[in-house]
């Protein structure tokens, strides 16, 4: 068992597809830097290989002689660097790229929170349908890596669910990577009746870039353009063209643009309650170049496949059929235990940056009609903005301050004595 001195903190740490979110136990709100990182390959002493491509060739292993470097936080993955390629860490919200997860844990400890992991047990967060592989070598790093005294891994959607002050409901996350439904019951994720979908915030801004080169709208991140003042107020704008520059860079910092275009312009449609959306008014939003972009149907439309959805492109992969939000949370709640359905749908709870459009809950609650015929009376709790955002994290910090629940720990002398199956005996 573990136990702490009265004053070392716990710190909490949620990696989603999009953010990491960290900080000390007990506090209101976490910090936040992407989750994606920079990397260089280098080879010999100054040699840089180029590009990734150059570096590990088509289904090789990475070349011993080729060196990595990776940069982490919003500065280092934003300034100009050469031949740097964007990477996440995560694939579906799993870990896929265990040297870059190393980095972004590093990132939130010793950059964002100016912490040594030695010195406070951590609290980690999981997806609901997380691997036991995987959850037994994030331990692993954290105890002998990182060298941390004690870790606990605790599931998102009961985490969320702590954060709204419910043992029993069901959470409806929707991040960037993935949309999920968990039931939870008495405190505890129900795995079989998990319900997920990659349709996302990230596909809504991929689907927006999409539609904008189809419109040949160019779309210039902040730092890729040079803008000079040649008069008060007037402003000469230039592409930067800069050869080394990756694609992924180009492409990362573009879609951070129309993300943030679609986060202050797009709302879900209410036409249901009567509005005509056709006369709705264009929205301008100022790009980075100083030209306006007029937002007009899209800012509904793009939104409405969360709804109503229609087959999207992947990247490299041929258009995926996606099911509706509501078809999502229909299936979980008919997976679940008869028993518990009315009280897990009396308890819909709402979260993920995803679900922070204008009108969503309403809509939602609309959607959910079909649900509430078969099954009973459907509540939907929708948290404000903030706790929406970083539900997650929130309950974690709940958690991990509670007085009650520092035996639950896995400590580092319990790691040394029972080794990876310690996980699955003492993080359900
Ligand atoms: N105000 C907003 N309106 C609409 N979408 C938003 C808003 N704020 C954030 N988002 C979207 O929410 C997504 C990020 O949400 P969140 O931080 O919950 O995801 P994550 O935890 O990083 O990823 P995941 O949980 O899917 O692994 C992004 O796609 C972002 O564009
Ligand atoms: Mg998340």
């Amino acid at each position: 068992m573990y136990s702490a001195g009265d004053d070392i903190s716990a710190v909490v740490v949620d990696v989603g597809t999009c953010t990491t979110k960290s900080g000390y136990a007990g506090l209101d709100t976490p910090t936040v830097f992407p989750t994606s990182v920079g990397i260089t390959y280098t080879y010999g002493k100054d040699g840089m290989v180029g590009s990734y491509q150059k570096a590990i060739g088509d289904g090789e292993d990475l070349d011993p002689d080729v060196k990595k470097t990776y940069y982490t936080g919003h500065n280092a993955i934003s300034y100009k660097r050469q031949h740097m390629e964007i990477q996440s860490p995560l694939s579906e919200g799993l870990i896929k790229d265990w040297d870059a997860m190393e980095h972004i844990w590093s990132h939130a400890f010793h950059e964002q929170l100016n912490i040594n992991p030695a010195e406070h047990p951590i609290l980690l967060s999981e997806p609901a349908y997380n691997t036991r592989q995987i959850r037994e070598r994030v331990s692993e790093i954290m105890f002998e890596k990182f060298h941390t005294p004690a870790v606990f891994i605790s599931n998102n959607a009961v985490l969320t669910s702590f954060a709204s002050c419910k043992a029993t409901s069901l959470v409806v996350d929707s991040g960037g990577g993935v949309t999920t439904i968990v039931p939870v019951h008495d405190g505890y994720a129900i795995k079989n009746a998990v319900v997920k979908s990659n349709l996302a915030g990230n596909k809504l801004t991929e689907e927006y870039y999409r539609i904008l080169s189809e419109k040949q709208i160019k779309i210039l991140p902040y730092n890729l353009i040079k803008k000079q003042e040649i008069k008060p107020g007037e402003y000469s704008v230039t592409p930067i063209d800069m050869p080394d520059l990756t694609e992924s860079f180009k492409k990362y910092h573009t879609l951070e643009t129309i993300r943030d275009a679609k986060e202050s312009a797009f709302r879900v449609s209410t036409s249901f309650l009567g509005e005509d959306i056709s006369t709705v008014a264009t929205v301008p939003y100022e790009l980075p170049d100083g030209n306006l972009l007029e937002v007009g149907s899209d800012r509904f439309h793009i939104p409405e496949l969360i709804f109503n959805p229609i087959p999207l492109n992947d990247l490299e992969k041929p258009a995926t059929p996606y099911q509706s939000l509501q078809k999502m949370i229909y299936e979980s709640v008919e997976k679940s235990d008869s028993d518990i359905r009315k009280e897990l749908i009396a308890n819909l709870v709402v979260s993920g940056g995803n679900t922070l459009f204008q009108g969503f809950s309403d809509r939602l609650y609309y959607e959910l009609g079909e649900l509430s015929h078969a099954f009973g009376k459907v509540k939907v709790v929708t948290p404000n903005v903030t706790e929406r955002k970083y539900s997650v994290w929130i309950g974690g910090s709940i958690l991990g301050s509670l007085g009650s629940f520092q035996q639950m720990w896995m400590s580092k002398s319990e790691w040394e004595e029972f080794g990876r199956p310690l996980v699955e005996k003492k993080c359900p």
